[in-house]
């Protein structure tokens, strides 16, 4: 087998990250402080969004949103099952059960009606999930939400940058969770943020991710007795710190750049496909979105077979994800989930990165029409 000489997914970083790091490194203020607040207000501009609560991962940010939403023992919280296992882990940390539901083949996210069909008297929230950057239909699901009484928490682990109709993700819902983890298209090395219109949303957020104390390090740092750190409710170890948010600041300054090298490269993969028998890229308006993944179903069965044969080329491709509902902690054999399921048999992905180049994305074409032409 040959060395992997195209990864999967690869940060974009430079001159500006360092130098921003080395700036909080020079401050000695290295946990939550000035920089995470101007990043959550870099986030909260390019958001249009009201309230920004920078947290240390897109899963803490998840399991905080719930929290605050008031979920109770018991409560559901209905989800695709095609996600990241971190969905159902923070909904499980925030003491509910997670509920799947279906997604749709042609754009692999959350099928509303499927949802729908699942709100029951413990139904607390519904979490979809822009899958890829893709938004889902917002609109019905807000509908929904709406009409059935129960909170919409967006998981756009993948999907910040993105718009629907117009306006960008952030801006629309109830509440929206983002991730900056190491490989999402906008890092903070590792870090989340829960963004919301709902001011009381947003300050039960802040408070519990600093361990329920309801003044953090920063705010308290020449207040009269500095040291009184009172946990008034609920809380974790979640902030973020300085150092990761002068990371996401120097990636931001950049936004426009790396979302439309991205935007190209998905163009140029589907011009490219067009002419090939058998695979099919996730549908949606390249317009829109700051694209995470560059998707394809398989449709002849033979999709770990092509991933084989891309690995022997040196590609490295990846299967996001194996279905919630099969995992072993979240095992649920009642659940009727035939668009998932086809959809892990055909879904892969292919290599996408700020710095892969338009001639990598022709050789990756191209071996992937010699598998099929074979
Ligand atoms: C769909 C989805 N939700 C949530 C998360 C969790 O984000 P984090 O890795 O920042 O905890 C991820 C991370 O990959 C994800 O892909």
């Amino acid at each position: 087998m040959r060395r992997t000489e195209v990864p999967i997914h690869r940060p974009y970083l430079g001159q500006a990250e360092l130098e921003r790091i080395a700036a909080v490194l020079e401050s000695r203020w290295l946990g939550s402080g000035p920089v995470t607040r101007e990043f959550e207000d870099r986030v909260a501009a390019l958001c249009g969004a009201r309230n920004v609560v920078a947290v240390s991962s897109g899963t803490a940010a998840l399991q905080l949103a719930l929290h605050a939403c008031g979920l109770e023992p018991g409560d559901e919280v209905i989800l695709p099952s095609l996600t990241f296992v971190a969905c159902s882990q923070a909904i499980v940390a925030a003491g509910g059960r997670p509920v799947y539901c279906d997604v749709e083949l042609k754009t692999a996210t959350i099928d509303v009606a499927s949802a729908a069909e699942r709100i029951g008297p413990r139904t607390r929230a519904i979490m979809p999930v822009h899958f890829g950057g893709f938004a889902c239909d917002l609109d019905a699901l807000l509908e929904l939400g709406r009409t059935r009484g129960v909170r919409v928490v967006e998981d756009a682990a993948h999907a910040f940058g993105s718009s629907f109709r117009g306006s960008p993700l952030g801006s629309i819902g109830d509440v929206t969770c983002f991730s900056f983890d190491p490989i999402k298209n906008v890092t903070c090395g590792e870090g989340g943020a829960v963004v919301t219109a709902d001011d009381e949303l947003a300050g039960l957020v802040r408070r519990a991710r600093g361990l329920g104390v309801d003044r953090d390090g920063w705010t308290r740092r020449d207040a009269h007795r500095p040291w009184h750190q009172e946990a008034v409710s609920f809380g974790l170890r979640a902030h973020m710190s300085d150092l990761n948010a002068a990371i996401g600041l120097a990636q931001l300054e950049r936004l426009e750049e790396l979302r439309s090298q991205r935007q190209a490269l998905l163009r140029r993969y589907r011009e490219g496909l067009a002419t090939v028998e058998g695979v099919v890229p996730q549908q949606g308006d390249v317009d829109t979105v700051f694209p995470f993944l560059a998707l394809v179903r398989v449709l002849d069965g033979r999709r770990d077979a092509l991933l084989a044969h891309l690995e022997s080329e040196g590609i490295r491709a990846w299967v996001h994800y194996l279905p919630n509902h099969l995992h072993q902690a979240f095992a649920d054999p009642a659940s009727s989930l035939p668009a998932t399921e086809r959809l892990f048999a055909e879904l892969l992905s292919l290599p996408l990165y700020h710095e892969l180049a338009e001639e990598d994305v022709d050789r990756i074409v191209e071996a992937v029409r010699a598998f099929f032409d074979a």
